[in-house]
């Protein structure tokens, strides 16, 4: 069975105090739960990275950085590169999120840079892709996924699915309260998976995680859970607030038939 990650992208918000706060009440919480499956991962922004790593130390969380420089080294001023990443300690790193290709112009050849340093770096990419409402409402999805899949992982080798993660996060469920239905969701999810047998193996489609993201709830996560091709989610605003996250990672204890 694949692992189900419940996958808390915090942005830019929750300064020191804040993750400390975080950490001080779910990790006691998480210590209590026999997960298997499971894997809980918080991405705070860069400078609480360590106080996250240290404050979820012999528990189940995972820390994730929310991106990562093309380059290696050098005068780039305001960049974190991969390799300091890892010298952290970290094994989790976002690219392609739709902000920062909005924001920061960021394309498929540039993620897929991204995630060849974090991979020559041990650090596993979860990489995001997904379509906007307009390339929705012009029933360009699947053209859109696809593209995105295929330029972010061009000349990537995968020999084991546990190597990458991928999240479908379509643009217009993004911090809007407007999520895909189950239905919506699963038919991408598939489409990526059928996508990852046809250029990869059945072995990398049947391991690598799918999570679905934009405007997850504990209210909704157990139906997003049911479908078949979703392994988890990523989740912002309700990743941040305790009772929720921890509420989101007993629903993916119950997922997929693991305890009624
Ligand atoms: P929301 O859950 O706030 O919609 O954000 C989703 C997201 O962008 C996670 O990366």
């Amino acid at each position: 069975m694949r692992k189900i990650f419940i996958a808390g992208n915090w942005k830019m918000n929750k300064g020191l105090q804040e993750t400390k706060e975080f950490l001080a009440t779910v990790i006691p919480e998480l210590n209590k739960l026999k997960l298997d499956k499971v894997i809980p991962l918080i991405a705070p922004a860069y400078p609480f990275l360590e106080e996250a790593l240290k404050g979820s130390f012999g528990s189940c969380m995972q820390v994730s950085a929310q991106d990562v420089s093309v380059h290696s080294e050098g005068a780039y001023t305001g960049e974190v590169s991969a390799s300091m990443l890892a010298s952290l300690g970290l094994k989790y790193c976002i690219v392609g999120h739709s902000e920062c290709r909005q924001y920061h112009n960021e394309t498929d050849s540039t993620v897929n840079t991204k995630i060849l340093k974090l991979l020559e770096n041990h650090i596993t990419p979860l990489v995001c892709i997904g379509e906007t409402l307009q390339q929705r409402e012009e029933n360009k999805t699947k053209e859109v996924v696809l593209g995105q899949l295929s330029g972010c992982l061009q000349n990537i080798k995968l020999v084991s699915g546990k190597e990458l993660i991928l999240a479908y996060e379509p643009v217009w469920a993004i911090g809007t309260g407007k999520t895909a239905t189950p239905f919506q969701a699963q038919e991408v999810h598939n489409l990526i998976r059928n996508w990852l047998k046809s250029n990869y193996s059945e072995k990398v489609a049947a391991e690598l995680s799918l999570l679905y993201g934009g405007s997850i709830k504990p209210g909704n996560m157990k139906e997003l859970l049911d479908c078949e091709d979703i392994d988890g989610g990523l989740i912002g605003g309700a990743s941040l607030k305790e009772e929720d996250f921890l509420e989101m990672v007993k629903i993916g204890k119950k997922s997929k038939g693991q305890e009624c």
